[in-house]
């Protein structure tokens, strides 16, 4: 069967502990203004437009930031990037939102919702570089329905991505990694970059460590990077 065949459906927490005055208040405050509005597929987003007609040298996506601490690492890091970041869990948004106000990081806007529909009004070529950390926690094989990787999604990152473009991926569960090198190393569009053990078992230097990779890691994480190839 393939995963096109099943209604997309997006699993886990939208909503966790009650938020405190602050969070909430940016919640309320801060999240529509970079809330992106997405167009109806196969209508694509204007970037330039979500971004306030801000030009920008790139544009990187992560799916599943959690408490967001990578995508505003990369933010502050590189603020002549745009990112766009994907997460339902408000709780998780809300913490991003406070780097966010605090740091005035002006390169980010928030899907939050299921990072696969965003990807699917991308422009052809848009994507610089796409993240994807720790961010499919459905080990189970009866789950693998809800993966983020599979055959349809990476059909639609090979055309959001650029050649050239890195598709950065972490993983702590020898399943999930299985898949996902099975996946990419069957699909054409796709390189790994890895020559030997310590390219993907060392983090890389502009890599820093997540969330959950601090506080819930069950393995010793992979830090996988492909490259789209061209053509
Ligand atoms: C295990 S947590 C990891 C969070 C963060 N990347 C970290 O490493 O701390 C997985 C996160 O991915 C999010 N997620 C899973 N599938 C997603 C999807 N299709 N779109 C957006 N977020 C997704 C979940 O909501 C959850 O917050």
């Amino acid at each position: 069967m393939n995963d096109s065949d099943h209604p997309r459906r997006l699993h886990g927490r939208k909503r966790g502990r009650k938020l405190r005055a602050g969070l909430a208040e940016l919640v309320d405050t801060l999240l529509p203004r970079l809330t992106l509005r997405l167009p109806q597929p196969p209508q694509r987003l204007d970037v330039a437009e979500a971004f306030g007609g801000r030009a920008f040298k790139d544009l990187w996506v992560e799916i599943g930031f959690g408490a967001g601490e990578h995508l505003a690492w990369q933010a502050r890091t590189h603020a002549e990037v745009a990112l766009i970041g994907c997460e339902p869990f408000v709780n998780g948004i809300a913490t991003l939102l406070r780097d966010i106000d605090a740091e005035d990081l002006g390169n980010i806007r928030i899907y939050p919702d299921d990072g696969r529909d965003l990807l699917d009004t991308l422009p052809d070529a848009a994507v610089g570089r796409v993240f994807l950390l720790f961010s499919d926690p459905w080990p189970k094989r009866r789950h693998w329905q809800r993966r983020v990787i599979s055959p349809a999604t990476l059909a639609t990152l090979a055309r959001v991505m650029r050649p050239g473009a890195e598709l950065r991926i972490a993983s702590d569960d020898p399943r999930l990694l299985d898949w996902t090198l099975w996946h990419l190393r069957a699909h054409p569009a796709f390189a790994w970059t890895a020559r030997n053990a310590a390219d993907f078992l060392e983090r890389p230097a502009d890599w820093p460590p997540t969330r959950y990779e601090q506080k819930q890691i069950r393995g010793r994480p992979a830090y996988l990077t492909f490259v789209r190839q061209a053509g």
